[in-house]
């Protein structure tokens, strides 16, 4: 025998009777899963009970993957929400295609690196014709592009890292100094968050309303000129996550022209409609815009996590982002160019997150993904219909995009909480309380986020009955 090499018993790398048992258990779930979305919605339990219940699962032999997978159908899936379910309206939800998600088993199949041209070709393909399509229905122009993130936040920092790296290099003296960037007060929490991140100081509009450009001109006026110095971006919301409030995209363009400021737009949620005939308007001006944030996760039906970052300049994203490294050099070698997504945001190693949403997109067409945003659309109107047409509820403020405020005549913050937990744990919706604020103060109140176009007239009355 000696020479010959020793094949190891079978093990977590080989093919066995047990592997394909396992193959088959998960087919049978995920059809199982992807044919019924109408079930209980389901609620967590506390980490103690869980543990309880699922006993120990990471041993030294292991406990088998048919009594682990049953573990996760029986105790886990039930402790864990479906987002896709149709009464699920709360933050914002998520619909993925089924065809989106059986590629996303395919895409973790295919084990294709998504860094590099020299080693995910093939896939990176994929992902460019999704985000070509993406690109066109902002309207940027010829030379812009862009790449696919694990989401907005991430977007969002790739997209703003651009913006600070542009303005650092435009003169000489900035290499050290302090950013500074202005959003308004509707801006999603990430752009707060990212700011720490980067250690930039943001000034928020206090204005959770769509922000003007007179407002944000205003703001500019009462920098100090050290400040004024230090502005490198500015950022508008094509959709608040609260409210679906667009700002003046327009307004704060000119704005960012006349003082060659980075205008980044973060549509992560309202870029959904950009593809709807009906709502596109709405978004106009967001083709004037340095770089764009869209969460294909949100609004393009695709599953869980996909995001993207769009920039009218290439280069520049990839000054702020490529990585070096000597083990990187091949990759610039002429043999190896090609188009690399990591050279465009802040992550190395990726998973090719925008495969899912090109297949979809490839299988159904573009006008599959309009009909489906409209529905949302048309969810919205149907519930401000509702909610105007009942005496125990009223509308907060106009319906934006898929995004409906309403109060229950008469309630204060607690039966809100209240009445969110009694139709969670009893798994019929999960729809949470937000605030809103104007110039009265602010206040607690309702809110429906619209996205799976599966949720129906009768499941919004449902709930809005469930508020008696
Ligand atoms: C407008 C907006 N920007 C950014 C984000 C953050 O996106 P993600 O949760 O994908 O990181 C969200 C999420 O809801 C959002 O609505």
């Amino acid at each position: 025998m000696e020479g010959k090499e020793q094949k190891p018993k079978a093990g977590m790398h080989n093919i066995d009777m047990s592997f394909i048992e396992m193959t088959l258990d998960v087919m049978k779930y995920v059809i199982h899963r992807l044919t019924h979305t109408e079930s209980h919605i389901g609620s967590p339990k506390k980490e103690e009970e869980l543990r309880k219940l699922v006993g120990e699962t990471i041993t030294k032999e292991g406990v088998g993957g048919e009594y682990a997978f049953s573990l996760f159908k029986d105790i886990l899936v039930p402790a864990s929400v479906q987002i896709d379910h149709p009464r699920h309206l709360a933050f914002v939800p998520a619909a993925p295609t089924r065809a989106s998600i059986m590629f996303d088993l395919v895409t973790a199949a295919s084990s294709i690196h998504g860094s590099y041209w020299m080693e995910g070709a093939g896939g990176i393909f994929c992902e460019m014709e999704a985000m070509r399509w993406l690109v066109s229905i902002t309207g940027m122009p010829e030379g812009a592009f862009g790449v696919f993130t694990s989401g907005g936040t991430a977007a969002n920092l790739s997209a703003l890292v651009a913006a600070r790296d542009s303005w650092r290099n435009k003169v000489s003296d900035r290499k050290h100094m302090k950013g500074l960037m202005i959003a308004s007060s509707g801006a999603h929490s990430s752009i707060q968050s990212m700011a720490q991140v980067m250690d930039v100081d943001l000034i928020l509009v206090p204005n959770e309303d769509s922000c003007s450009a007179k407002e944000l001109q205003d703001c500019i006026s009462g920098l100090s000129k050290e400040e004024t110095i230090r502005l490198c971006a500015i950022i508008a919301t094509a959709g608040t996550t609260n409210a679906g409030i667009i700002d003046d995209l327009i307004g704060i363009a000119t704005i960012c022209k006349e003082l060659n400021i980075w205008y980044h737009i973060d549509a992560a949620y309202g870029g959904g409609a950009l593809v709807s005939q009906k709502a596109r308007g709405l978004l106009s001006g967001i083709e004037k815009a340095d770089s764009i944030t869209i969460d294909p996760h949100k609004w393009f039906f695709a599953p869980y996590d996909c995001g993207a970052v769009l920039y009218r300049d290439m280069e520049l994203a990839k000054n702020a982002h490529a990585q070096m490294g000597s083990y990187l050099e091949i990759f610039k070698d002429e043999g190896a160019q090609g188009f690399n997504p990591s050279e465009y945001q802040i992550q190395l190693t990726r998973r090719l997150r925008g495969m899912p949403l090109w297949f979809s997109l490839a299988m159904h067409g573009t006008d599959s993904y309009e009909r489906a945003v409209d529905r949302g659309l048309e969810l919205a109107k149907i519930a401000a219909a509702l909610i105007t047409d009942k005496n125990h509820v009223e509308m907060v403020r106009p319906v934006g995009l898929s995004c409906v405020l309403y109060r229950r005549i008469g309630w204060e913050p607690e039966d809100y909480t209240e009445w969110t937990y009694q139709n969670h744990k009893k798994g019929y919706a999960l729809v949470t309380p937000t605030k809103w604020t104007d110039n009265r103060g602010s206040e607690m109140v309702a809110r429906f986020c619209f996205i799976n176009p599966d949720t129906t007239t009768e499941d919004i009355a449902g709930i809005l009955e469930s508020m008696r």
